[in-house]
C-alpha cells in the first residue's frame, strides 16, 4: 500500500469505493470464518470485515493478533444501516505493522492498574476524550489572551524563594546552593507587567502536596495571569469572560468527546457572564443559615465547605475579600486592615476552588512590614521589593490550575485523570 494512499477514519467515511486505511484493532471478534475488527485512529472508529479470501498469510496474521496491534487495511466501503457510521469496511488487503498478543489491559480496570499501565490506558475512549478536551483548552486561552491583548510570558521555573508558603516547596541541590521548583509564575509575572501591561503565563506549578485528595497533584498546570493598573473586580472580570469563552470553545469542538465522559454541552454552554459574587462573610452567613455550620470568622473555607456552597450551583461564582491572616502575604490589604483584596473563583456542582487571585500589594513600606510579620527572609526578596521601590502601580493577578478547570469540564471524579502522568504523594511512574 502507498504512502500517500492512506486516509484517516473520518476522511474515509466521507468517500465512495476504495480506500485505504490504518490504525489500531479497538475490538476484534471471529464469527462464521469471517474476522471483525473496529479499527481506531485519532479521528474515529469503523467496522472492518476480513474475509478467508484476502491472502491467507494475512489473513492468520489478524487471528494470531489481539487487541491495540496496529494494522492498515486497503478495502471496500459498504453501507451498512447497522454499523455506527452506516457504513462498514470490506478488507482486500490487509497488513500487520506492529503486533500486539495479549494486550496486558483486559479484565482488570482497578484505578491502580490502570496507572500502573498508564502509558497503555492512554489509548482508551475515556483518556482520549480527555486528552482532546485539555488541547482544547489550552488552545482557547491562548485565543482568548491574545484577544484581548495580553502578551504570552514564560516565567523560571527554577526559583530562589516561595512565592506560597514553604510548607510544599520542592527544594533541591543547585550547583552547590538550595533552589526550588516553582509553585506560581506570580511574581515574575509581575516583573512583566512593567514592560508588557497585561501578560499571561501557562507553566507547570510543583507543589510538595502531603495530601491524597482528588483535587491536588504534586505537578500541574499553572494558567496565571497578572495585569497592572488593574484592581480586584476587574481582574475577576476578566477570568469569568475567559473561563466562559473556553466552555463555550469545548461545548462548540468537543460534542464527541463530551458524550463519552457524560457531560451535556449544554451545561457548558449555559456558562455566561457575570459570575455571581459573594463575600467571605455572606460565604459564612450561607454555610451557619442554609448547612447549619458554623465557620469562625478568620477560617479559611475547606474543600468541605466549598463542596456544601457550590453543590447546587451549575456556573462558578466568586468569593472575595477573605482574612488577609489565611492569604498569601503579597495581598493587599482593604480600608478594614483584617481583610483583603483576595478572591477564589469556585467551580459548581461541589467542585470547589478553580482559581485564586486578587489584587496585590504595591507600597515597598507595607510589603516590607508584611514580610517581616510573616518573618521571611528577605534577602531572596529584594528584586521583588525593587518592584515596588521604581514606579510600582496597583495591579491584580490570578492563578488557576489547568486540571482543576479540566475536571469541573468533563466531569470527573479524580484530578488523576486530566494529565498524561498524574504526579501525587506516591505516584511518579511510569
Ligand atoms: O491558590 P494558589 O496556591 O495561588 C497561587 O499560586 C497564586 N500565586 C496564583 C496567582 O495569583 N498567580 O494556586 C492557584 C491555583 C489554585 O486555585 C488551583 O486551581 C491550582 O492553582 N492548584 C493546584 N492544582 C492541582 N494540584 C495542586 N496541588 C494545586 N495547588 C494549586
Ligand atoms: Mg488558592
Amino acid at each position: 500500500m502507498e504512502k500517500k494512499e492512506f486516509l484517516s477514519i473520518k476522511e474515509a467515511f466521507g468517500k465512495n469505493g476504495s480506500v485505504s486505511v490504518r490504525g489500531w484493532i479497538k475490538r476484534k471478534r471471529e464469527l462464521k470464518e469471517k474476522i471483525f475488527v473496529l479499527l481506531r485512529d485519532e479521528t474515529g472508529e469503523m467496522q472492518c470485515i476480513i474475509e478467508p479470501s484476502i491472502e491467507k498469510k494475512s489473513f492468520e496474521e489478524l487471528k494470531k493478533n489481539s487487541i491495540e496491534a496496529s494494522v492498515e487495511f486497503k478495502g471496500k466501503l459498504k453501507e451498512d444501516k447497522r454499523a455506527p457510521n452506516g457504513k462498514e469496511l470490506l478488507v482486500e488487503q490487509a497488513k500487520v505493522v506492529g503486533p500486539s498478543e495479549s494486550f496486558p489491559i483486559q479484565k482488570d480496570l482497578s484505578e491502580e492498574f490502570l496507572l500502573d499501565v498508564r502509558h497503555l490506558w492512554m489509548r482508551s475512549s475515556k483518556m482520549t476524550a480527555i486528552m482532546k478536551i485539555r488541547s482544547t483548552i489550552l488552545y482557547a486561552v491562548r485565543e482568548f489572551y491574545k484577544k484581548e491583548n495580553y502578551f504570552e510570558c514564560s516565567p523560571a521555573i527554577i526559583t530562589p524563594n516561595a512565592c506560597e508558603g514553604g510548607t510544599t516547596l520542592f527544594p533541591f541541590a543547585y550547583f552547590g546552593e538550595k533552589r526550588f521548583l516553582s509553585q506560581s509564575g506570580q511574581m515574575y509575572l509581575e516583573v512583566m507587567i512593567f514592560a508588557l501591561g497585561k501578560v499571561f503565563g501557562l507553566t507547570p506549578s510543583f507543589r510538595a502536596e502531603k495530601s491524597k485528595t482528588a483535587r491536588h497533584l504534586t505537578e500541574y498546570w499553572h494558567l496565571e495571569g497578572e495585569c497592572a493598573w488593574m484592581d480586584m473586580d476587574d481582574q475577576m472580570h476578566e477570568i469569568e469572560k475567559m473561563v466562559s469563552f473556553v466552555c463555550s470553545k469545548v461545548a462548540e469542538e468537543n460534542l464527541e468527546e463530551l458524550k463519552v465522559l457524560g457531560r451535556n454541552p449544554k451545561d457548558l454552554e449555559a456558562i455566561k457572564v457575570p459570575f455571581a459574587r459573594i463575600s467571605y462573610d455572606e460565604a459564612l452567613e450561607v454555610l451557619e443559615k442554609k448547612y447549619k455550620k458554623k465557620i469562625p470568622w478568620g477560617v479559611d473555607l475547606s474543600i468541605k465547605e466549598e463542596k456544601l456552597l457550590s453543590q447546587d450551583e451549575s456556573i462558578p461564582f466568586f468569593i472575595h475579600g477573605y482574612p488577609t491572616a489565611i492569604k498569601a502575604f503579597y495581598a493587599k490589604e482593604t480600608k478594614d486592615p483584617k481583610k483583603c483584596f483576595s478572591f477564589d473563583l469556585i467551580g459548581p456542582e461541589g467542585y470547589g476552588e478553580l482559581c485564586t487571585g486578587g489584587q496585590r500589594e504595591d507600597k515597598n513600606k507595607n510589603m516590607l512590614k508584611k514580610l517581616k510579620k510573616e518573618k521571611i527572609p528577605l534577602e531572596n526578596y529584594e528584586w521583588y521589593l525593587d518592584l515596588r521601590r521604581f514606579g510600582s502601580v496597583p495591579h491584580s493577578g490570578f492563578g488557576l490550575g489547568i486540571e482543576r478547570l479540566l475536571r469541573w469540564i468533563c466531569k470527573l471524579d479524580s484530578i488523576k485523570d486530566t494529565i498524561p502522568f498524574p504526579r501525587t504523594i506516591n505516584r511518579s511512574y511510569p
